[in-house]
């Protein structure tokens, strides 16, 4: 069966969504303001979701494993997180004087990662990471910001920097970040290598001086979750304190990575971190977070940073993030992440059993597939694989009634059983043996 066909099956399965998508188009320009959600035919138009399940507008019911992009620790309609929602709702959505929801759940944070001495919520995650390189300038009095390759970390200028961008580096380099799409002002972003001590050392001997911050995902959530190493995420400590310049965990999608995150379960305290996701229970919630003492900037000096945002730490938000992270207890961690690693190894078994090549990474409750024989190491090595091959199988997946991201990953969430996890595998196995057919 051709990718064609995989494409008319679709559209057959999906005509309501086809029509609606046309329809969008003409007023939303490619259909749907959130770029990510625009994939080739047209995305699938929802009209009800509950657990691990989302229903469309024609009816097909699919296993959700995209969980909005991995915020969704218990998929939708988890009873305790939409109960405190609306317990806060009936007095206000968002009220303009100060909450004492806020420090509450902020405590709870703090215990659960201990890195966050002290920490501010924001809206989205990309005002997260934003601020935390604000605070790492008002502290250190220096602009340049270090990144890696493949690293997102939102949507906003300095960051938006040599994400899909080709050709990839040479090993070892680190360079003026190229900007990831038109329309960006310039920055003084600098890229290196992820995974790539000597592209870390390269950036610090070149630009030493001047960085303020090195912002790094413990895995690349865009990027085939290719995983720190362990030589480069201590290269990034060693050079940048060496140099004066603070290390910032990006753990918006990395939370996922254990109870108390990449860097708790990883054993590392980076100097500053944005969280966002599942911290939020499924609504629009982050926060960044650090040592103490670099929280000082926003009430000393003649000139205090400040924070702002009108719908920032609404109760209901709150509420509802603190009742979902206190329905993930440790052994509920260990339980799906126990499933996902179930889930990694059939994908795998499927895979070699049938002779492809396929490389799956993932920790915790995620999982991503990239066609290659190569390991998926580097961002180099992440484009290097068959995205075609990945399209074709994604697509005949989600006609067998399974849902992961174009970008080939995936993520559990807690209504997610074993027979699902066996479903998936099924599901990727005859979608490989179509392509193979076809
Ligand atoms: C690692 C990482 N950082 C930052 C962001 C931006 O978060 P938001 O979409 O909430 O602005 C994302 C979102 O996908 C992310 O995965």
């Amino acid at each position: 069966m051709s990718h064609q066909s995989a494409i008319e099956r679709y559209q057959t399965l999906t005509p309501g969504s086809q029509q609606l998508f046309e329809a969008a188009r003409t007023i939303v320009s490619g259909g749907v303001s959130r770029g990510t959600l625009a994939f080739a035919p047209y995305p699938f138009y929802a009209a009800e979701a509950g657990g691990a399940t989302v229903t469309d507008v024609d009816g097909n019911e699919y296993l959700d494993l995209v969980n909005n992009f991995t915020s969704l620790p218990h998929g939708h309609g988890h009873r305790p997180t939409s109960k405190a929602f609306n317990q806060e709702l009936t007095a206000s959505s968002a009220i303009g004087t100060a909450h004492p929801l806020e420090a509450e759940y902020a405590r709870d944070l703090s215990v659960r990662y201990p890195s966050l001495e002290r920490l501010h919520f924001t809206t989205t995650g990309s005002e997260a990471a934003a601020f935390a390189l604000r605070v790492a300038r008002a502290n250190t009095g220096r602009d340049r910001v270090l990144k890696f390759e493949g690293g997102f970390h939102g949507c906003h200028n300095e960051l938006y920097q040599d994400i899909n961008v080709l050709p990839a580096l040479a090993p070892g380099a680190a360079i003026p970040s190229r900007p990831a799409s038109a329309g960006l002002e310039p920055t003084s972003t600098i890229t290196a290598v992820y995974n790539d001590p000597a592209a870390v050392a390269e950036a610090f001997g070149l630009w030493g001086g001047e960085i303020a911050a090195v912002i790094v995902e413990p895995f690349l959530g865009n990027g085939s979750l290719v995983t720190a190493r362990r030589e480069f995420l201590e290269a990034i400590f060693e050079q940048a304190h060496r140099a004066g310049a603070l290390v910032v965990f990006d753990e918006i999608q990395s939370l996922r990575a254990g109870y108390s995150g990449a860097a708790g379960e990883w054993g590392y305290r980076p100097d500053l971190m944005a969280i966002g996701k599942i911290m939020g229970g499924g609504f629009a919630l982050a926060a960044f977070g650090g040592r103490a003492d670099l929280f000082e900037v926003f009430h000393r000096g003649p000139d205090p940073v400040l924070q702002t945002g009108t719908f920032t730490a609404a109760p209901p938000v709150l509420a509802a993030g603190r009742a979902a992270m206190a329905a993930l207890s440790p052994s509920v961690f260990e339980d799906v992440s126990g499933r996902a690693g179930r889930l990694r190894d059939g994908l795998r078994r499927e895979a070699r059993d049938r002779g492809v090549a396929v490389h799956v990474n993932g920790v915790g409750s995620m999982f991503n597939v990239a066609f290659t024989d190569e390991p998926v190491d580097s961002y180099r090595a992440h484009r290097a694989a068959d995205a075609g091959m990945l399209d074709e199988v994604r697509l005949h997946m989600v006609n067998h009634g399974i849902v992961i991201m174009p970008r080939g990953t995936g993520c559990l969430s807690t209504p997610v059983t074993d027979d699902d996890v066996e479903r998936v595998v099924e599901a990727f196995g005859l979608a490989i043996s179509h392509v193979r057919e076809g």
